[in-house]
């Protein structure tokens, strides 16, 4: 059963859409809703790249329709973030390119003008589990003050111009912890258990969320999901790391024994499960599990992607484990299954073949993300006509 469309949003504010699964999600929306405006804020870090929308900003930036406008800026920034979720008239002038790190003033920079915004959809996080673990201070600033500062802004906003609105939190599954082989899969009601730097911010994020829905009524959903796959994604993350080292015939490095168990959600089934939540989810079910229905062990992800690129198991080497390293990772998606009537619409299958195919044909891409080149392209793109 699909439950009705309770909310039509005419102006969207993704945050992270220059990321990975706000690129793919950014790409979704213009393509299936095309009565909507999409509005990406994302301050382009490493995992930032404004090549993967260049389709989209020909068609739809300011030359092409007007329904896409990229603003490069810090989602901590609340002088800016007031400004996007309020909307912006032609040529009035909006801090851009500020960074909270960068200790100086940010340029202001005309803008064409920016309809108000009616529903938030929040992705923008430092996202690498590696990364937490070597530096867990910038996860906090980004993933808990970061959505502090979202949420901060949403409610100035709805106070001085009350308006239907939706605040869709996009946070993970590793909030849940880790399962045992035989364990059910994690409900929303399961008991909060991160277990790394990562996860840990993410859930903080997660209960500043539900404190603002309590204490100040704010329309807010979170969605918690597991392992995406997809084109565009950077490649540190295990499947395009791993496609990308075998395409050069580099060593696989495998965590612990390989029997770490992720369930696989492709990136475009997570961008409508996305969608559905933010248009028909109930506020009182505040939470939904989103998962591809797919776990796989990861070493049996690699043996996979080896067949598909015909590369030997040779180039497989064991590496010491993470430390923390969660074992299993599995979702019941009943809820948003049986309210909402969305479920994965691809195998694994389809969608690794996809995948590989997509890497295999997009050498340039991820040869320029892995260089520092894709930072200048960045930068100039910062100092064009749009920014
Ligand atoms: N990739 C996954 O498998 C997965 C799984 C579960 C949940 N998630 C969540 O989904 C969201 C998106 O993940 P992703 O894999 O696309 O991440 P990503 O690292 O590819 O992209 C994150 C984006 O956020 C931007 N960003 C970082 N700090 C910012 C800031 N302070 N202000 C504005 N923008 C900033 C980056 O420039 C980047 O474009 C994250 O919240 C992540 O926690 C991801």
């Amino acid at each position: 059963m699909t439950a009705p469309v309770t909310f039509t949003p005419s102006t969207v504010l993704v945050t992270g859409g220059a990321g990975f699964i706000g690129s793919n999600l950014v790409r979704w929306l213009l393509r299936n809703e095309p009565a909507l405006t999409v509005i990406n804020l994302d301050l382009l870090t490493y995992a930032g790249n404004v090549e993967s929308l260049a389709d989209v900003e020909a068609q739809h930036g300011p030359k092409g329709d007007g329904r896409y406008r990229f603003v490069q800026g810090d989602i901590r920034d609340a002088e800016l973030v007031a400004t996007v979720l309020g909307g912006a008239r032609e040529g009035q002038g909006m801090r851009g390119a500020g960074t909270l790190a960068a200790a100086v003033p940010a340029p202001v920079i005309p803008h064409p003008s920016l309809p108000s915004v009616n529903c938030v959809l929040h992705l923008a996080a430092e996202s690498h589990v590696d990364r937490s673990i070597s530096g867990p201070a910038e996860f906090v600033s980004t993933n808990v003050q970061g959505t502090l500062n979202l949420l901060a802004c949403t409610r100035a906003e709805l106070e001085a111009n009350p308006r239907e609105f939706r605040f869709v939190n996009v946070s993970t599954d590793e909030v849940y912890g880790s399962l045992g082989p035989g364990d059910p899969g994690f409900t929303e009601r399961h008991p909060l258990a991160p277990n790394s730097p990562y996860s840990a911010s993410k859930a903080g994020a997660d209960m500043l969320v539900r404190a603002y829905r309590e204490t100040f009524g704010l329309p807010c959903l979170t969605t918690r999901c597991s392992n995406n796959y997809g084109p565009y994604q950077f490649p540190e993350k295990l499947i395009p790391l791993m496609i990308t080292r075998a395409l050069g015939d580099q060593p696989l490095p495998v965590y612990g024994d390989g029997m770490n168990i992720r369930d696989w959600l492709h990136v475009d089934d997570h961008a409508a499960a996305i969608w559905a939540v933010a248009t028909r989810g109930r506020l009182e079910d505040e939470v939904y599990n989103i998962g591809g229905e797919s776990e796989v062990p990861n070493i049996e992800v690699i043996q996979r992607l080896l067949a598909a690129l015909g590369k030997p198991e040779s180039l497989i080497a064991y590496v010491k484990d993470r430390p923390g390293h969660d074992r299993r990772y599995a979702m019941d998606i009943t809820r948003i299954r049986e309210t909402l009537g969305w479920h994965p619409t691809y195998t694994f299958e389809r969608g690794l073949e996809e995948t590989v195919a997509w890497y295999v044909a997009n050498r340039e891409w991820w040869q320029r993300v892995q260089s520092e080149a894709y930072r200048s392209a960045n930068a100039m793109y910062l100092a064009g006509d749009e920014a």
